[in-house]
């Protein structure tokens, strides 16, 4: 019998290698925009195209033909319960309207859940040629380096990514903006989530914050940031979104102050 250990570093290993080729297909839609076929889901921000379901299907392919008996949660596929003892949570696309206008700013999203917590995060970035990787208690990686997050940052050391799309309330964006700004601190923003929550682990944004995240957007990310010794706390389930807060122990305290005293009445 494998050990726990070993079952998950060979989750780890079939994660690094699906991602790779899950970019390397969605890339190859870009080259035959006619096959793209988008369509709108909940409004005319969230779009769903051949790409993101050809994608999640080949990631879910792989994963019941290695390890069948595991869970997966994805995106557009929904959920599939497992007999063991993991989960996986894959975003086939994250990033699906940075993808569709030509933006480089999309992700392959895959976090591995064992007795439902994060332990193996994967984030890959086919156009930026970035793969992030991270495992619980091993470390967090960018392209083989090692990453280790600034203990020292604050929330004006640099640009904090922020996620709030058209589900959030407007009064919520524009109060959280507000009391950032008057601390000192600026948004950035791209289309990928889980690309923002990678680059907190790369020390390229001081902190992140959303209002209403999935967890297939952020679980990743929330491995690679603990990894690379910084805070991450998601609030949503597997099945609904949730706000998420990340930084060092300083950026993410504030962000807290800040989100919690923007929805205050
Ligand atoms: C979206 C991205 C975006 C975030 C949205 C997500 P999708 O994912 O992660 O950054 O702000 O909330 O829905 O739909 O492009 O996979
Ligand atoms: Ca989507
Ligand atoms: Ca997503
Ligand atoms: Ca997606």
């Amino acid at each position: 019998d494998r050990t726990a250990k070993e079952e998950i570093d060979a989750r780890r290993r079939l994660a690094e290698r699906i991602a790779k080729e899950a970019g390397a297909r969605a890339r190859r839609f870009l080259h035959r925009p006619e096959t793209l076929h988008a369509v709108e889901k909940s409004s005319s921000q969230d779009l769903v195209s051949a790409a993101d379901q050809a994608t999640e299907a080949y990631l879910g392919r792989m994963i019941r033909r290695h390890f069948p008996q595991d869970g997966i949660v994805g995106e557009e596929a929904g959920r599939a319960e497992g007999a063991s003892a993991f989960d996986w949570v894959i975003d086939p696309i994250d990033g699906t309207m940075a993808f569709l206008v030509g933006q480089p700013n999309w992700t392959v999203s895959i976090a591995v859940l064992h007795h439902g917590e994060p332990v193996i995060g994967v984030v890959y970035a086919p156009m930026l040629r970035e793969l992030y990787v991270a495992r619980q208690r091993q470390g967090a990686y960018l392209n083989g380096k090692r990453l280790m997050m600034r203990a020292d940052w604050t929330i004006r050391s640099t640009t904090i990514g922020y996620g709030g799309t058209e589900r959030a309330d407007p009064q919520e964006v524009g109060a959280f903006i507000t009391r950032l700004y008057q601390d000192g601190g600026v948004i950035f923003r791209v289309g990928s989530g889980a690309l923002m929550l990678a680059y907190v682990a790369a020390n390229r944004l001081a902190g992140y914050y959303d209002p209403t995240l999935y967890c297939w957007d952020c679980l990743a990310g929330v491995v690679l940031i603990r990894e690379a010794g910084g805070l991450a706390d998601f609030a949503g389930t597997l099945s609904a979104p949730g706000p998420i807060w990340a930084g060092n122990h300083t950026v993410f305290t504030d962000l807290k102050r800040l989100s919690k005293a923007s929805t205050a009445p």
